[in-house]
């Protein structure tokens, strides 16, 4: 249509970052992407060039709306989604991150997350931000700049420094450094955020010495932030009214919004989140609790389980290992594959997340004989996936006493149909995938849209209508029952030997 107007959401994610329309109905008008890389200066350290993430950011903005031949006016609203936890820190004044921005999967903060731990915090810490002691959220990351970079602390006491996660950040540079803001999703996995009085926590900002005046401010996830200066947009200024961390804003994109429905998304891990309502609970086996979003002044929480590697496994076998070429090949191979169903990967390539928070634990491979092929292990590697679910799922029944009747499955490794199928087998339960698997992206523009009044209320997005794919789960329940038993005495195996 001539005049419609459209919401742009930019998602940046840990591999690359995509800009994508969306119009009236949910649907993508263009997108472009650009891929974003990873430097890991020693093993199990993770970085990434903030400058690069910014640059990368500007141009598939530029490239959408010139392959859509949009003119920025025509773009009604911005909202961004995001890697979670990745840290940024930079100086105010001159607009430069005094260090690259230490990814989530980065172990390089193991060491301060063990002293707090032994310390004895983690009861304190779990009540206060639902979280778990880890490096993979942001504090330890803060601390670990302020404690490393040269000058760095004294010039945070002075106020010269700002900390983000990859939102603040982006939209910081969008805004020309006007605005320094953040929203409760993504303010909620930094462990410094107190998820109850929805405010930094000071105590936790003492403990671990962080001055508070580096933290942005705090909104809703459905927020007007600031409009877009200059440069990008030609003289255009668009509102910025949507921000969510990528796995919360996935869940709203499948309109996960009663308590107890469930979503998986695969993308670098997979991170599983389970709708709580407006009453956060407080996990006894390892499941995190989150902000799940923010709208109209409601809170809503979620229980989340993050798998740390996931996607990243297909990608190894692709990058590293060079059993495909493509990670389309994955499926029929692992299709091809003759069976073995003693072979067990266990992809703990940067500590397990869920329910295990094991930071030493690495991969390993069980059950090789002389027959071992490529194929089988492809099919291993991705099976892998389906078990980590399956641990979460599991944990999640336990705790909230809600079985798990079907799962809604999104990100780029949910195309993989043999993954699904398994998914499914391995669950006994059905498996739900929108056709439109850029689901994280959708989340942040219903965000942005509702704002504006480009949907006038979630009824509105509610009555959009989607079709989606179902796995139904085949596999007999004795094979499901011993093949879930190996995996699990694979899992123990790995942490037993981790140091
Ligand atoms: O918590 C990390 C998560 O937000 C990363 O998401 O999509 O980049 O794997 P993704």
């Amino acid at each position: 249509m001539k005049n419609e107007q459209y919401i742009l959401a930019i998602d940046e994610g840990t591999t690359s970052v995509r800009a994508i329309l969306f119009n009236h109905q949910g649907q993508i008008v263009g997108q472009a992407q650009r891929l974003i890389h990873q430097s890991f200066p020693q093993p199990g350290w993770v970085e990434q060039d903030p400058i690069e993430i910014w640059n990368n950011t500007e141009t598939v903005i530029s490239e959408v709306l010139f392959q859509t031949e949009t003119p920025p006016y025509k773009v009604r609203a911005i909202g961004i989604s995001n890697q979670r936890e990745t840290t940024v820190v930079w100086n105010r004044k001159t607009g430069k991150p005094i260090h690259n921005a230490i990814v989530w999967q980065s172990k390089q903060t193991s060491a301060l997350a063990n002293q707090l731990k032994e310390a004895g915090y983690q009861e304190l810490i779990q009540q206060k931000t639902g979280l778990l002691i880890d490096s993979y959220f942001s504090a330890t990351k803060i601390q670990w700049l302020l404690n490393q970079v040269p000058q760095a602390r004294e010039q945070a006491e002075a106020g010269d420094l700002l900390f983000g996660t990859i939102d603040t950040w982006l939209l910081w540079k969008l805004t020309n450094g006007h605005v320094h803001a953040t929203d409760m999703t993504n303010a909620s996995r930094t462990m410094l955020y107190n998820i109850h009085t929805l405010e930094w926590d000071e105590e936790l900002l003492n403990l671990l010495h962080i001055p508070k005046q580096m933290l942005p401010d705090v909104e809703e996830s459905s927020h007007f932030y600031g409009y877009t200066q200059e440069f990008t947009f030609m003289g255009v200024q668009i509102p910025i009214t949507g921000i969510a961390g990528d796995q919360q804003a996935s869940l709203f994109g499948e309109l996960a919004l009663e308590p107890g429905m469930t979503k998986n998304t695969y993308g670098t891990g997979a991170f599983i989140m389970m709708n709580l309502g407006t009453q956060p609970q407080t996990s006894a086996h390892g499941l995190l609790t989150t902000i799940a979003y923010s709208v109209n002044g409601e809170v809503n929480y979620a229980f989340e389980g993050s798998v740390f590697t996931a996607g990243s496994a297909v990608d190894w076998l692709k990058d590293q290992v060079k059993l495909v070429q493509d990670i389309t090949e994955t499926a029929h191979q692992a299709q091809a594959a003759a069976s073995n169903n003693q072979l067990y990967v266990v992809p703990a390539f940067n500590g397990l997340g869920a329910p295990y928070w094991n930071q030493a634990a690495r991969g390993a491979i069980f059950g090789i004989t002389q027959q071992t092929d490529d194929k089988q292990l492809v099919k291993a590697t991705l099976e892998s996936l389906a078990f980590q679910t399956r641990d979460v799922l599991e944990t999640m029944s336990k705790e909230t006493g809600l079985p798990v009747k079907s799962l809604m499955v999104d990100g780029g490794v949910s195309k993989n149909e043999y993954l699904m199928q398994f998914q499914a087998d391995i669950l006994d339960t059905t498996i739900t995938r929108a056709p439109l698997t850029e689901t994280t992206a959708l989340g942040v523009a219903y965000l942005a849209g509702l704002q504006v009044n480009y949907w006038t209320d979630l009824a509105t997005i509610k009555a959009i209508i989607r079709s989606t794919n179902s796995y139904q789960p085949q596999m007999a329940a004795s094979e499901r029952k011993s093949r879930y038993a190996g995996w699990q005495r694979a899992v123990q195996a790995t942490q037993f030997f981790a140091e």
